[in-house]
Formats: structure tokens, sequence, C-alpha cells
């Protein structure tokens, strides 16, 4: 059998030859970068923006496009960011590639002559950027000069080599946090659109968890990004992709599912990805605990409540978080039981927390006025918070 958690992964993006669904998404988000368009990706946090965007830029790879891809979250500073940049884009010449490892691999002490005289090269053709990745270290003495230098490069590669760029940028929304990690956010993406204007061989997808703040940075007119990429959301995946996709996973694990069992998962799933892939994995838990053949309602029961233990930890943090604004509490447990927001509050408080849930990730809105928490064990959590809301 193979590990459960590669049967069914709920600890980041999942590779592309085990995604369910989604499988148009990934074609269509390919399809644009390979002809140059620009692509924002805005959803809720864990419902699969990175799984498709890492599968479209495999595509892209496949259909001959360089590619690179940068995580802002897990970037410290402006030139943490361009660091990233520079070895992401690099990478796409093997050659590089692997004298960039060797040096890595030399850390701290002087590179040798082959890699001094290779960079040099590379640096002669490309920009100074190259240094900012064979030089750990060097983007933090200029951090905003070490970023302009990196935004050039992408372009730059796609010229020397006369092939397209496919660049994505996960987390954007961190360009605008409060923490402002690489700088003041106007200026940072004022200098992107002015680089990224000129990169015409160069096709850019950014996605990012808070909607609102990505129509905030891709939207208004006065904005620098403004209209700069067609915003996209992720299809649902199809209850009958979840039913096929699971029931195959539970045969790979030699535990067959029921197909009222799998009916009950999905519906226990909302469709909400991770929560699906959390609850299945603790329904096979219970199946291989109680040493049943074949998975039925009862083990996706229980794997229900096992999924919940396990997120306690989560939903406690979240629960914290949602405290810290007034009323914020007593909205999301309402929303959570299904009910009516506004009773008894009055409208501009409701609005503020509402707000705040949403910027928080916590809840989203999937017709015009109606909210529910994203994720339906959060949702389960909250509606059984002891007192009334
Ligand atoms: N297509 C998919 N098939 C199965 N599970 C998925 C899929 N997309 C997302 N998931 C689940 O959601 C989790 C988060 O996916 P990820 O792509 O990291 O989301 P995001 O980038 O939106 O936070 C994964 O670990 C997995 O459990
Ligand atoms: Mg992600």
């Amino acid at each position: 059998m193979r590990d459960i958690r590669v049967l069914f992964p709920t600890d980041g993006p999942v590779p592309p030859n085990m995604m369910i669904g989604r499988r148009a998404d990934v074609e269509q988000v390919s399809a644009a970068l390979v002809a140059g368009t620009n692509i924002v990706l805005a959803g809720p946090r864990r419902t699969g923006k990175t799984s498709v965007a890492e599968a479209a830029l495999a595509g892209a790879r496949r259909a001959g496009l360089y590619t690179a891809s940068v995580d802002l979250f897990r970037r410290r500073d402006a030139g943490d960011l361009a660091e990233a940049i520079a070895e992401a884009v690099i990478a796409n010449r093997s050659a590089l590639k692997r004298l960039l490892a060797r040096a890595r691999g030399a850390a701290g002490t002087a590179l040798d002559a082959a890699t001094l005289t290779a960079s040099a090269h590379a640096r002669a053709e490309l920009g100074e950027a190259v240094d900012l990745a064979f030089r750990p270290g060097l983007a933090a003495r200029d951090p905003d000069r070490a970023l302009a230098q990196a935004l050039e490069l992408p372009q730059r590669i796609a010229s020397a080599d006369g092939v397209r760029v496919a660049v994505f940028l996960d987390e954007f929304q961190d360009v605008a946090s409060p923490a402002r990690p690489f700088g003041d956010p106007d200026r940072l993406t004022k200098r992107m659109r002015a680089v990224f204007q000129r990169s015409s061989s160069v096709s850019f997808l950014f996605a990012g968890s808070i909607e609102h703040l990505m129509r905030d940075l891709f939207g208004p007119n006065e904005r620098a990004l403004s209209q700069f990429g067609s915003f996209r959301a992720l299809s649902p995946i199809t209850e009958h992709a979840w039913r096929a996709g699971l029931t195959s996973r539970f045969r790979q694990a030699d535990k067959p599912i029921d197909s009222d069992a799998v009916d009950l998962l999905v519906g226990l799933g909302d469709g909400h990805p991770r929560s699906t892939m959390l609850v299945s994995r603790e329904t096979l838990t219970a199946a291989l605990a109680g040493g049943r053949d074949r998975v039925a309602e009862p083990e996706v029961r229980v794997g229900f409540d096992l999924a919940l233990t396990s997120d306690r930890l989560r939903h406690e943090q979240a629960l914290e978080q949602i405290r810290l604004t007034k009323h914020a509490q007593t909205v999301a447990m309402r929303l959570a039981r299904g009910r009516k927001p506004y009773p008894g509050l009055a409208p501009s408080a409701a609005q503020r927390a509402l707000r705040a849930l949403e910027l928080a990730g916590l809840i989203d809105s999937p017709a015009r006025g109606v909210w529910r928490v994203t994720d339906p064990l959060l949702r389960r959590f909250l509606a059984e918070l002891p007192g009334t809301a």
C-alpha cells in the first residue's frame, strides 16, 4: 500500500499526477501563460491555487517555456525575494543550475575558478542579477537595487535564449501586508509594473489567498498593477471528480470504499479540497484500525471526527484570531449554524466583523450577500462551540 500521506496529501500543493479534478483549470492557465497572458488566481487558502499553478507551470515547461516560481510568504525581505527570483530564473539553464548547486555545496568557502568563470560569462550576458544567485547575502547589501535587478532577469534570459518565461509569484498579496516585508507596497508595485510591462517575453502568474486584497492590487485604476492580469477563480472540483478520485485512492490503499460511503465523504468535505483530503485520510485510518476490508459509512463518520480532532489546534488559533474583532465570534458562529449574521447588531458592526473574517480567510461569499465559513471542519467546530450566538 502507498503511504497514506501520499494518497491523501494535506500539507501543501498536490503534485500534478495526484490532483483530483481541475484538469481544465490547469490546461487553461497553462495555455494562457504559453500565449503570453498574465493571470491572477485568487481564492481562499488551502483550496488548491498553488497545486493548479505549479501544474500549469509544468505544462508550460513541457511546451518549451522557461519557468520560475517564488512564494512571497517564504521570503523575509526585498533582498531575500531578489535572491529567490534570481535563483529560480537561472535554474532554467541546466549548466547554471548545476553550477549553482555546486556553489551552494561550497557555502562559505570561496568559489572555485571554474564557477567564477562561468558565472562571469553569465553575468556578462544576463546582467548583475546573476551574482544575486551565486553570492548569497549580496542582495542584503542593497535590497532595493537587488530586487530591481532580479525583476529584469526573466526578460533578459528570455531574450538571450529566445524562449518565453513564465514567472509564478505565489501569495502575492504579501506585497501589501501590513508588515511591509518588501518595503512600501506602492513603490514596489510601481517598479514591478514598469519592469513587467517591458518584459514582453515573460508571462506572469500571480496567486493570492485574500481575494479582496488581490482585487485591490490589480483592480482599481489608480493602482500600479491595475488590469495587469486577468482574474480567474478555480473552478470547483465536481462531485463526480471527487467520487472517482477518492474511490480510486481508497482502492490504491487496498481498502475499497462503498459508493454510499464515498457520497457521504464528498458531502462532508463540502467541496473544500484540503478538508476533503483530511477527512478521507482519517477515514482510511479508521478503516485500517478497525481491520475492515471495505470502507463504509461508519468509518467515514469516525474519519470526520478524527479530522476535527486533528485540526483542533488550528481551529483554536482561528478562534483566537476571530476574538480580536468585536462581534466576529458571534457572526462566525451564526454563519457556522446557517443563520443570518445581522440580527441585533448594528449593520456597520456586522459589516466590520464580516470583513475581518474575510480578511482572515475564514469566510467567503459563494453568492452575493451570502456568507459561509469556508472550511467545513472549522464550520463544525464553530457550530459546536457552547453558547448562543
Ligand atoms: N486538485 C486537488 N486534488 C486533491 N486535493 C487537493 C487538490 N487541490 C488542493 N487539494 C488539497 O488542498 C490542500 C492545499 O492545496 P494548495 O494547492 O496548497 O492550496 P492553496 O495554494 O490554495 O493554499 C492540499 O494539500 C490538498 O489536501
Ligand atoms: Mg498556496
